[in-house]
C-alpha cells in the first residue's frame, strides 16, 4: 500500500478508490517495530489512511508484544465511529427505554414478554454515535450498557414510568422502545402463592401508558417516537397508536414465533404524519443507525419550523 503496488485484488482496489481506507495491522512484534514498517505506516498515516491498532498481547507466532490484530469486533466499532455520517445529534439530549418489563404476582413469580431488549440498545449506540446524550432506562436484560450511555435498570412498569418522569426534564428526543406491561397485579401476594385450587384466577389492572403520558407531558419533547410490535396488519394498528398516543413519529415491528424479539435481525416500518419509510431487514445495529438517522432528519426539520 505505502509503494502503491497493485499487483492483486486488494491493493488494485486500494488504488481505485475514492472512499476512506483503514487497515488493522497484524504481525510478530519485531516486523511491527522495524523501521521499514514504521515509516511505511507513517506514510499511510500521512496519506490519511486510518490505522486501527495494532494491540498488544499473545501473538501467532508464540510471542508476546505488540502487533496483536484487534478483536474483531473493536475493528468494527471503531469502522462504524470512522465511517459513520457525522454527528448528527451532536448536543440532544435523548432518553430510551428498552427490554421487556417484570409484574410481580408474588416473591417468585412474575408475568413478563420476550422482548431481549437488543433494539433499544442498538438504538441508544446509534444515537451515542451520532454525538447525543442518551440516557437509556432498562427493564431486565442480559446486554452490556453501549459505551458513553447513561443507564437506569427498572423492573416493573411502574418503576420504568417514575424513572422516565425523573430524566423527562430537558429532554430533547424520546424514544419508547420498551415492551412495557399493558397489566400488573394491583397487590403482589406478600408470600408465595400456594397450590390449593384446580384453578387459579388472576386479577391484572392496567399500567400507566408510559409512552402516552410523555407525550401528553407538560415538558413534551421536541419529538416523541414510539414502537409498535404488531403481530397482523402492521401500518395499520400501528398508524392507529401514532394518532391515539400523539406522538411525531411511530416505528412498527411484525413480531412473531420466529421474528423480531430476541434476534438479531429486524425490519421496520417508520410512519408519521403524512409519510412512511421502510428500513430493509439486516442487523439490528445497522436498522438502528438509518432508524437514528432518520429521526435526526425530523428533529432537524422540527427545529427549523421553531425557528
Ligand atoms: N408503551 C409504554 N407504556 C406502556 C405500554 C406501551 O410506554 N404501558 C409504549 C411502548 O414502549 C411502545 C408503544 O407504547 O413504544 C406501543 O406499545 P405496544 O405494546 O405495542 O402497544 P399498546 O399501546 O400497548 O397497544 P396493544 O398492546 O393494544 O397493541
Amino acid at each position: 500500500l505505502a509503494q502503491g503496488f497493485a499487483d492483486d485484488l486488494l491493493t488494485t482496489l486500494c488504488l481505485a478508490t475514492d472512499a476512506p481506507i483503514a487497515i488493522a495491522p497484524a504481525m510478530n512484534r519485531l516486523m511491527w517495530a522495524n523501521p521499514a514498517t514504521q515509516a511505511n505506516i507513517a506514510t499511510l498515516r500521512s496519506r490519511g489512511i486510518l490505522v486501527f491498532g495494532p494491540g498488544e498481547g499473545d501473538q501467532a507466532c508464540g510471542e508476546t508484544g505488540p502487533g496483536r490484530m484487534l478483536e474483531p469486533l473493536q475493528i468494527a466499532e471503531l469502522a462504524m465511529a470512522a465511517l459513520s455520517p457525522g454527528p448528527l445529534l451532536e448536543g440532544a439530549r435523548v432518553l430510551i427505554t428498552a427490554g421487556p418489563t417484570r409484574e410481580r404476582i408474588d416473591p417468585v413469580r412474575f408475568i413478563s414478554n420476550r422482548s431481549s431488549g437488543k433494539m433499544g440498545f442498538a438504538v441508544a449506540r446509534a444515537a451515542r454515535a451520532a454525538g447525543a446524550e442518551v440516557t437509556l432506562i432498562s427493564g431486565p436484560v442480559a446486554l452490556d450498557t453501549p459505551p458513553g450511555v447513561r443507564r437506569i435498570d427498572v423492573e416493573s412498569a411502574e418503576q420504568m414510568h417514575r424513572a422516565v418522569q425523573d430524566a423527562l426534564a430537558g429532554t430533547d428526543i424520546f424514544i419508547a422502545a420498551a415492551a412495557v406491561a399493558d397489566y400488573r397485579s394491583p397487590a403482589p401476594a406478600a408470600q408465595k402463592i400456594k397450590k390449593t385450587d384446580t384453578s387459579l384466577e388472576l386479577k391484572l389492572e392496567r399500567a400507566p401508558d408510559i409512552l402516552a403520558s410523555v407525550a401528553a407531558d407538560a415538558r413534551r419533547p421536541r419529538l416523541v417516537v414510539g414502537f409498535a410490535a404488531e403481530t397482523e396488519r402492521v401500518a395499520e394498528h400501528a398508524r392507529a397508536k401514532l394518532v391515539d398516543k400523539g406522538l411525531d413519529m411511530i416505528v412498527a415491528n411484525e413480531v412473531g414465533e420466529k421474528l423480531a424479539f430476541d434476534t438479531d435481525d429486524n425490519a421496520l416500518l417508520v410512519l408519521w404524519e403524512g409519510g412512511s419509510q421502510e428500513i430493509a431487514r439486516g442487523p439490528k445495529q445497522r436498522i438502528a443507525r438509518e432508524l437514528v438517522g432518520l429521526i435526526a432528519e425530523h428533529y432537524g426539520r422540527r427545529g427549523q419550523a421553531r425557528g
